[in-house]
């Protein structure tokens, strides 16, 4: 049911993500006049708190994460703030919120973001106390699971009382404005969807490189490992958009749909196709950091580092390896995409000494925001020696080519969505099923082997065996 929502329900408002991200989003759209006059955003979380101090919190997350520039207004947006503590376990607890929450019946969307064991009883005390009825729509922040099971739990436990077309299940990446970009840079131009397959692409490659490393979340990251917490989601759902099928129109079923065929049409990974591995001490950007181990303050076995060689088994990419990274402590920051093409099947230049070198496009996603592709030019020159020819760059800069408008952050986006109800960016159940379904195949693999992650030092682009892995098949990542 399409309605915006006048009421939204922030849970987990005084953490890490509602500090960084969801306050400071919710902030900026307030002062674009995007969110409605009559929309009220309580927050709630375990931490006894009145309404005064709440806004008093949001304050110093806003004065802290949000540009000078974006605040405007910050004033009125406190003013819409409440704050309800809630004890998850307690139907007392529910019954307080949903007082606090008031009537729904004008248009509920809640936010949740809690640990994976909170989620059924979150979900039955929310249905009990009616902020689940029909004018309430919910969005589930990761992680959904930690394998394809306790994934199904949680999404039946949500369905016991949401319907599917009221389950907004968010992937961060999905918000990022570059990444809605590869839609447009698809399916809005006519040059590239008919070389877009195996017959003219030769290989994929999907970066996702951070430098940072463990940060304060060391439980929940020593639990997940670089596969569960950026494969399983960011990285197929950017996997899937690159992979999938045009589809018949830009409305949630139909984009979900064709994204889902992919995921479901993704080979089951060998062993030897995969990369794990855990930073050791290193530098970056010429500062010492300590290795993982230190860091976390114990030894163990979780991965900072994935590489993968994939397949999409269907028609259009039989053969293409998609070849996917991601990992902490790397050089940079730097989250790409490079469609690596076929060479040309006959060359002119050959007799006159010039060699072709077969085109390339890569797709910044961040920081660097940008889309190039590698052409083949002749250089200047009377060529008396023989041609040269030069690969150069086509080059489209997206903050140049639109200048005068403004980054947004991903979660602007997805909370806009939310609040009016537009599934389209959110991730439906059964393709975070197919996402885990694909990954427990892995991890199981990689019990049954046994082995540790190979060690590399913070700063480098991960173990040998990664650069390895794309080698043997004649292929170098891209830097
Ligand atoms: C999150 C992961 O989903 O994505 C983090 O849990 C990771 O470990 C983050 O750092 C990366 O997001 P972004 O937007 O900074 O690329």
């Amino acid at each position: 049911m399409t309605f915006t929502a006048n009421r939204l329900l922030l849970f987990g408002a005084t953490g890490d993500l509602s500090q960084r991200m969801l306050l400071p989003s919710l902030c900026a759209l307030d002062a674009d006049d995007l969110l409605g006059a009559d929309l009220k955003i309580i927050g709630t979380a375990r931490t006894e708190m009145s309404d005064g101090d709440f806004r008093n919190f949001a304050r110093e997350a806003l004065e802290k994460y949000l540009p000078r520039d974006r605040r405007g207004g910050m004033a009125d947006f406190l003013n819409r703030l409440t704050y309800q503590s809630l004890d998850a376990l307690t139907e007392e607890g529910y019954r307080e919120l949903a007082d606090k929450v008031g009537d729904p019946s004008g248009g509920l969307a809640i936010f949740l973001s809690t640990a994976p064991s909170l989620f059924e009883p979150t979900i039955a005390g929310l249905d009990k106390v009616g902020l689940a009825s029909e004018n309430v729509r919910i969005g589930l922040e990761k992680p959904l699971g930690t394998d394809l099971a306790s994934s199904q739990e949680i999404n039946d436990a949500v369905a016991s009382a949401f319907d599917e077309s009221r389950i907004y299940r968010i992937d961060h990446y999905l918000g990022k404005e570059t990444v809605q970009n590869l839609l447009a840079l698809r399916f809005a131009n006519i040059m590239l969807e008919p070389v877009w397959n195996s017959n003219y692409v030769e290989h994929v490659q999907i970066t996702v490189a951070e430098t940072v490393g463990l940060e304060s979340r060391v439980a929940y990251y020593d639990d997940s490992g670089a596969l569960r917490d950026m494969v399983q989601n960011h990285m197929l759902q950017l996997l899937a958009l690159v992979a999938m099928e045009p589809p018949t129109s830009f409305d949630a079923t139909a984009i979900r749909d064709e994204k889902v065929k992919v995921l479901r049409a993704l080979r089951s990974v060998d062993a030897a196709d995969t990369v794990r591995g855990q930073y050791r001490a290193g530098a970056i950007d010429g500062k010492s950091v300590p290795g993982y181990d230190e860091e976390l303050g114990k030894d163990s076995d979780t991965e900072t580092f994935v590489a993968i060689k994939a397949h999409v088994d269907n028609w259009r990419w039989k053969g293409v390896p998609f070849y996917m990274r991601t990992g902490k402590r790397l050089p940079e920051r730097t989250t790409e995409i490079v469609v690596q093409f076929r060479g040309i099947p006959h060359s002119i230049f050959e007799e006159r000494g010039a060699h072709t070198k077969p085109n390339q496009l890569v797709i910044g996603i961040q920081p660097q925001e940008n889309i190039q592709l590698s052409m083949m030019a002749k250089m200047p020159g009377l060529d008396r020696e023989g041609i040269r020819l030069r690969s150069v760059p086509l080059d489209i800069a997206m903050p140049d080519a639109f200048t005068g408008t403004h980054r947004r952050i991903a979660y602007e986006r997805l909370l806009l969505d939310l609040i009016e109800g537009d599934q389209t960016l959110f991730v439906r159940r059964d393709e975070i099923e197919a996402q885990w379904e694909w990954i427990d195949a892995i991890r199981e693999q990689w019990k049954g082997e046994g082995a540790k992650p190979k060690p590399y030092s913070a700063g480098s682009w991960g173990p040998s065996a990664a650069i390895a892995l794309t080698e043997r098949n004649g292929v170098s990542w891209h830097e």
